[in-house]
């Protein structure tokens, strides 16, 4: 007999690290593309790497949203007391939040702001939005103050999950790790 789901299935786990792993190569990307220091080569390279891969992430985040909503993960161990399971939840609905205004501040910022977002363009997708500088403006400042509000939560989710994996050693961590458990 198969033994009961504990977590998060297959497609989900991979999502989740995928995506991580891309926001940890976002957020020092971010910051140094912007710095006064650098060539203009590096800093294209790398201002072409943060629009693209900023939008890929927007888009597996749609596709992790679908497929959450469509397969819930199974609930969290009884072990873990209300409380905690509270913040928990909280945790992730505001990280998916902050996922999402980065990417669409970003999008908003570049797209109004008259830029081009390369891999859109080659297969001919034209943006969404119309030019407009002033509202680039905001949302280039939003996407700025975004990023500590981002890091702090990925702190906090990330200091839950090894309180969980070394001290406790509930079975928590092991509801998102390994990548792929179907
Ligand atoms: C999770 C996704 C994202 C994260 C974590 C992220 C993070 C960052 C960070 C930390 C900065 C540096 C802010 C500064 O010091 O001014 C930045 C700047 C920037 N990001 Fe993102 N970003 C994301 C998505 C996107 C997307 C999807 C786009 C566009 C399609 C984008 C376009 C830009 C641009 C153009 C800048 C430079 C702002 C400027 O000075 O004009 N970002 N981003």
């Amino acid at each position: 007999m198969a033994s009961p789901m504990t977590g998060y299935r297959g497609p989900a786990r991979l999502l989740h690290w995928i995506v991580a792993l891309a926001i940890f190569v976002m957020l020092p990307v971010g910051g140094i593309m912007v710095g006064d220091d650098l060539d203009r080569g590096t800093q294209n390279f790398l201002f072409i790497l943060h629009k693209n891969l900023g939008v890929i992430i927007l888009l597996l985040m749609i596709v992790r949203l679908a497929y959450r909503v469509m397969h819930p993960p199974a609930p969290l161990p009884a072990t873990v007391p209300g409380w905690q399971k509270r913040v928990a939840v909280a945790t992730h609905v505001a990280l998916y939040a902050m996922v999402f205004f980065m990417t669409i501040t970003g999008y908003v910022r570049v797209t109004m702001g008259g830029f081009p977002i390369e891999g859109l363009g080659a297969i001919g997708l034209h943006p969404l939005l119309p030019r407009n500088e002033a509202i680039a403006e905001i949302a280039k400042s939003l996407h700025f103050y975004g990023r500590f509000v981002l890091v702090a939560l990925v702190l906090l989710h990330i200091g839950a999950a090894l309180h969980h994996a070394i001290i406790l050693r509930d079975g928590v961590f092991r509801r998102i790790w390994p990548v792929w458990r179907s």
